[in-house]
């Protein structure tokens, strides 16, 4: 089989943080885990991942799953006053299936500020799931400004700007297959 050729580092993409084969080889072992935490479920699990950034993994992790789910998407945004500690991310796109007792994985990214995911599990919690969980690709800890503790995480990472599998910089390089660290050029 002829390799796939990966996009060469543009200018402003300054090295490969992770590189697609450790993405492959965390995503299944986060399916693996998932698979052994709901073993016992017989129905009712859904994912629902996060617009735009989670498209990716999502499509990556759901397609690894052995355990009998469904899926979903959701849609926010930040605005505002980031230094507020609550009320900086709305409702875009609201999910098309019904939560109320069922098992919901929210699936993300990146995990930041945790604003984004502090809004969504309390936004969740309050349509009466049978259970609640998130799962993040990626965690910079050092970016928190509201307490949040997802739980699975892929990598925790450094605070850096970082693109591909599904994260942008203006709405390039989510397509990426690697992750990359980002120094944008400014001339
Ligand atoms: C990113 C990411 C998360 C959020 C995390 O979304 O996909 O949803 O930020 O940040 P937080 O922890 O500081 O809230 P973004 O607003 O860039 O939109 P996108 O997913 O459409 O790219």
């Amino acid at each position: 089989m002829t390799p796939i050729a990966l996009p060469p580092l543009t200018k402003d993409l300054v090295r490969v943080l992770i590189d697609a084969d450790t993405i492959t080889r965390r995503v299944n072992e986060l399916a693996l885990q998932i698979d052994n935490d709901y073993k016992d479920l017989k129905d009712n699990l859904i994912l629902v991942g996060v617009l735009k950034g989670s498209f990716i993994f999502l499509s990556d992790l759901c397609r690894r799953l052995n355990v009998k789910h469904s899926i979903d998407f959701i849609s926010v945004s930040s605005y505002g006053d980031s230094s507020l500690i609550t009320g900086n991310v709305r409702l875009i796109m609201d999910t098309r299936e019904n939560l109320e007792n069922k098992h919901v994985i929210i699936v993300e990214d990146i995990l930041d500020s945790g604003f984004t995911l502090d809004y969504l599990s309390r936004n969740f919690a309050a349509r009466n799931p049978a259970s609640l969980k998130s799962v993040v690709l990626l965690d910079k800890p050092e970016r928190r400004k509201i307490a949040f503790k997802p739980d699975y995480v892929g990598f925790e990472i450094p605070d850096v700007w970082v693109v591909g599998y599904g994260l942008d910089y203006a709405e390039q390089y989510r397509t990426l297959p690697y992750i990359a660290e980002m120094v944008p050029v400014t001339d």
